[in-house]
């Protein structure tokens, strides 16, 4: 942590705060009080928390931690999750109240509400049901922003499959791996999306993946575009052709609050993804939970935007499960910012008079580079809350945000969390915290979270090292798929003596004791939002015929926060390193990984800096790719590389 970028380094001299106004003090969902009543009880706090939802059978214990780390909350409740997000709506009255304001890209919009909602979901349930789709079952889901994608997941928490949602910008081997790991029995996805104005097929891309795949029994395919799609008679089926005509009833059952829910798969530190295991009780608790103190939603006033994908877990917890849980009237958006113009948010802001907006920081960094004067052609009077994930924001576009966005009036909640908490854990409360641009302050009541140095002690405030969540808490994920022990050494050995769950994430006290994330301490890259690790780039990389070496780093990126840099050495001189193979690396990479994963830069390079055990010093490489003095080299092997590496650099090799 002693290489900090500028951005980071501006977030040690911030000191600026900002009061919630006394209006919406009064009125929020959280009050101040609800630290120390959390504190007091913890078990008792989450019980109560967890009286959000509707149980069919209540639960005899809050927490069972005799096996840890692998917890299970709410021990011997059931409840249909499915149920919890729609039907119960229904059953008190709101029938008609819209859940989703879908807008599509070319400008198609569809309002449904919470009892269409609900048939939709049933149809979709039967569906699963009569392809033989059972409890514990895995469907992926391939899909972008469409109201199916919703369906689609609820409907398998309502007969107890496990969903396992696959970001659409991923390559056929990246859903192809995904599908054989989870051993999926059925896909669902769509003939193609829009993007930035074109239809872009997603089905051919599918077909590609699934090649061979033999868990794979059916594929469903939503019609969005129109286009031609190949199709596999006896496999493959129409969502329309096989949903339509299903029953809208279907009695939902109530599964064991530890009833897996979904996997997510995301990067770690190694090439393989692994699957995050989510559960029922637990996990619906948080997310609803967090979604009513971070967000301050109330239900049939506001109107809820998370832009986020349903690939990401923030479209699980924030689009899906905590919103629906909370009765949400929301906006699902399924293409890009810019589409047709670079007003397109506020417009939609603006039309559906959204008041809670929830974004990342590389969006928030992206509008700032289109210009101010572009929200300001917009009415957004109506947004009284703004969120931030997925990053550490930094001040500057924090205050742009609550400036030019929120006109300096809205509370901007910077939340920080993972896949693997699967809700928000760290993060003011809206009508309760003097915020501080760019600190995620503290764990929300209920959590605890603690940055300790390396050996496992806390630092004192005004400190620095590594962010451990040192008690266990509902939505924590319940392991990794198929692989305990890479669960257990991934999360629990670094502290293994004090228990505690290490994040990956370097942090900081101020003197007031608030945390202040600084971005990932393992070889785990932030491109945008988008975790991806150094080892599935460098992969992909070698993968390629060309290439016999290659190393990866994250250099810190004024827009996506961190760009993908890559260092390779291609086999033997006849290779020509010109602009023209490295343009084929890139997109191989893209092709391999997605889009996504595609380096911002490649350099070709006769050397890569290794220690005498042949360790690659990714740190150096990172200096290079951020045009630093080059730092310490004397445990390198031989010390005259990165002379030579930079050398080439500066003649624009
Ligand atoms: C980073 C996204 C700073 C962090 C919900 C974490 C953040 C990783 C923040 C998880 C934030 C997320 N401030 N960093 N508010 N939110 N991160 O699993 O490095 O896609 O470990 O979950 O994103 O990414 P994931």
């Amino acid at each position: 942590m002693t290489e900090q970028s500028p951005a980071l380094q501006n977030l040690l001299t911030e000191n600026r705060t900002f009061q919630p106004s006394e209006e919406f003090t009064q009125r929020a969902n959280a009050k101040a009080d609800l630290y120390d009543k959390a504190d007091s009880d913890r078990e008792a706090f989450w019980a109560e928390q967890a009286e959000r939802l509707h149980w069919d059978t209540k639960w005899s214990q809050v927490l069972d931690w005799s096996e840890a780390p692998f917890a299970k909350w709410f021990v011997g409740g059931k409840l249909n999750v499915a149920y919890n997000c729609v039907d119960r709506h229904v059953e008190a009255g709101y029938g008609d109240q819209v859940a989703i304001h879908w807008v599509g890209e070319p400008g198609d919009t569809r309002d449904i509400t919470y009892a269409q909602l609900k048939d939709e979901v049933c149809r979709a349930a039967n569906a699963l049901l009569s392809l033989g789709v059972t409890a514990h079952d895995r469907v992926a889901i391939q899909l972008q922003m469409v109201p199916e994608a919703i369906v689609a997941m609820l409907a398998c928490a309502r007969i107890g499959a496990l969903h396992s949602v696959v970001f659409g910008g991923f390559s056929p081997t990246a859903l192809r791996q995904r599908v054989d790991d989870a051993e999926a029995k059925v896909v669902i996805t769509s003939d193609g999306q829009y993007r930035r104005g074109k239809a872009a097929p997603m089905k051919a891309n599918v077909d590609e993946a699934l090649a061979g795949a033999e868990s794979v029994e059916k594929v469903i395919v939503v019609r969005r575009t129109g286009a031609e799609v190949p199709w596999t008679d006896g496999r493959d089926l129409w969502w329309h052709e096989l949903v339509d005509g299903q029953p809208a009833e279907h009695q939902p059952e109530a599964f064991d609050s530890e009833h897996p829910l979904y996997i997510l798969y995301t990067s770690g530190t190694t090439g393989k993804p692994k699957g995050i295991l989510h559960t029922s009780g637990g996990y619906l608790t948080q997310a609803s939970y967090t979604h009513h103190v971070a967000f301050d939603h109330k239900p049939g006033e506001d109107v809820y935007w998370c832009t986020a994908d349903i690939g990401w877990v923030t479209g699980h917890s924030y689009i899906v499960y905590g919103p629906l849980s909370n009765r949400v009237t929301q906006v699902v958006y399924e293409g890009t910012p810019n589409t047709p113009h670079e007003g397109r948010h506020w417009e939609i802001i603006q039309n559906y008079k959204v008041s809670i907006y929830y974004t990342a920081p590389t969006l928030i960094r992206t509008f700032m580079k289109w210009g101010d004067e572009i929200p300001a052609k917009y009415d957004l009077s109506s947004l009284r809350v703004l969120g931030s994930v997925g990053e550490p924001i930094n001040p500057e576009a924090w205050v742009w945000y609550r400036e030019h966005i929120g006109a300096g009036r809205t509370p901007v909640v910077d939340t920080w969390w993972q896949t693997e908490t699967g809700a928000i854990m760290i993060s003011p409360l809206p009508g309760v915290t003097a915020t501080k641009p760019g600190s995620a302050q503290r764990p929300l009541p209920g959590i605890s979270a603690k940055v300790v140095n390396d050996a496992g002690t806390e630092v004192p405030h005004g400190g620095g090292g590594y962010l451990v969540l040192d008690k266990p808490w509902p939505s924590m994920l319940r392991g990794i798929w198929g692989d305990n022990e890479r669960y257990q050494e991934t999360y629990w050995s670094r502290f293994a003596a004090q228990g505690f769950y290490f994040a990956g994430d370097g942090a900081k006290y101020d003197d007031d004791g608030d945390i202040w994330l600084l971005g990932r301490v393992d070889d785990v890259m932030n491109v945008s939002g988008h975790r991806i690790s150094t080892t599935e780039v460098e992969s992909a990389l070698v993968s390629h015929p060309t290439v016999a070496e290659a190393a990866v780093v994250g250099a810190s990126d004024p827009t996506t926060g961190q760009g993908i840099v890559a260092f390779v050495i291609l086999r033997g001189s006849a290779v020509d390193g010109g602009e023209e193979a490295v343009q084929e690396l890139r997109n191989h990479v893209a092709k391999e990984i997605g889009p996504i994963a595609k380096p911002r830069q490649i350099m070709v390079v006769s050397e890569l800096p290794k220690t005498r055990s042949g360790k690659i010093m990714r740190r150096l490489l990172r200096d290079v790719a951020e045009d630093r003095q080059i730092g310490d080299v004397t445990t390198l092997a031989d010390s005259s590389v990165m002379d030579l590496i930079s050398a080439g650099m500066k003649s624009g090799k």
